[in-house]
């Protein structure tokens, strides 16, 4: 017999799989949107078709799934792709990569993006990005890789990058951005490179970054530091590049002028930390300057192949 406490349980159990089975698209589905977004003239994607499983090898270009069969990478790079990353690839809640650098994507990251709990690598270096960079990105908990130089991003380095306590290399060079180093990024103790090379950044470097352990690479290069340099840096040696600040002062470095008491607080710039008193810098960088002659990374090597994609 079954009694009408749990035949209304199980109705009720049906109906939520019901209505939840209808309310959140497939993976599938997400697959087509993203495409939509990526590849509005319907140029390059050809092989994501809504009768094929993106999980099947050889289906879906780029498209690797893990043993639930739900999508864990995809390696797009170089595709030539030319529309925006759309809000959906939050949706793929398995995802660990997303390669998408060396593309012509538009428009912002969305913030959507930090809805990937799982994501390790985010290569969206080489492409005409716009707008701030998510601060949600922080909440990446497993992020190793955040690959975004060469894009026209703006506003400031958000604080909350600090929280990203497995990232390795942090790649922002060739960007708009403005403002201070979070101090907040001499807390992350994997960190191992961190560029912020050819952007409009100013202020000091926080002595605390000279702290962060496994830092072996940083480059501050053509921006408008000033004040003091950590001596702290100097275990870095040749990993530190710092030339074209004209405000640096240090002891020990190569070409940086001697400090004296006038390069603590440096009073004649306005305040980093206060988003009010950025730059509105119009004036524009030359965007594809250099990209043989300067690897946006070391992990930039052989960036033509397509090393994640299982079929291939
Ligand atoms: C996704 O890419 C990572 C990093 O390259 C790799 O270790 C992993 O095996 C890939 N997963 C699948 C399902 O291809
Ligand atoms: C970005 O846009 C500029 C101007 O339209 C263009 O010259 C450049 O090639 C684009 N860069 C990329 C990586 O698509
Ligand atoms: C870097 O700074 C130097 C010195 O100010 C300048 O000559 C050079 O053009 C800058 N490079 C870029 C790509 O802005
Ligand atoms: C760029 O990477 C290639 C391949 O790893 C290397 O041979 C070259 O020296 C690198 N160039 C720069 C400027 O780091």
């Amino acid at each position: 017999m079954v009694s009408p406490v749990s035949l209304s349980l199980i109705l009720s159990f049906s109906f939520l799989f019901l209505s939840h089975s209808q309310s959140s698209p497939s993976e599938l589905d997400i697959l087509l949107d993203i495409k939509s977004s990526l590849d509005p003239q319907k140029r390059f994607l050809t092989s994501w078709t809504p009768d094929s499983d993106p999980c099947s090898p050889g289906s879906f270009d780029g498209v690797a799934c893990d043993g639930n069969r739900r999508v864990a990478n995809i390696s797009l790079q170089g595709m030539g792709l030319t529309g925006t990353i759309p809000p959906s690839i939050g949706l793929l809640t398995s995802l660990t990569g997303l390669y998408l650098h060396f593309n012509s994507l538009t428009g912002q990251i969305p913030k959507d993006i930090s809805n990937l709990p799982f994501l390790a690598d985010l290569y969206l270096n080489v492409n005409n990005l716009s707008g701030e960079i998510p601060p949600q990105i922080g909440d990446l908990d497993n992020l190793q890789v955040l690959q975004l130089c060469y894009n026209k991003l703006s506003g400031s380095i958000p604080t909350q990058l600090g929280s990203l306590n497995k990232i390795t290399v942090l790649a922002l060079q060739y960007n708009q951005l403005s403002g201070a180093i979070p101090a907040s990024l001499g807390d992350i103790r994997t960190l191992t490179r961190l560029d912020l090379s050819f952007n409009d950044l100013f202020g000091p470097v926080p002595v605390k970054l000279a702290g962060a352990p496994l830092l072996e690479v940083l480059d501050i290069r053509n921006n408008s530091f000033s004040g003091f340099v950590p001596s702290g840096l100097k275990r870095l040696n040749n990993g530190f590049h710092y030339a074209n600040n004209h405000g640096l002062c240090g002891d020990g470095f190569t070409d940086l002028k001697p400090c004296t008491g006038s390069n603590e607080p440096n009073l004649n710039r306005p305040d980093p930390t206060n988003p009010n008193t950025f730059r509105t810098t119009n004036d524009v960088k030359p965007e594809s300057a250099d990209l043989q002659r300067s690897n946006c990374s070391n992990k930039m090597a052989g960036v033509h192949q397509k090393p994640q994609s299982p079929h291939l």
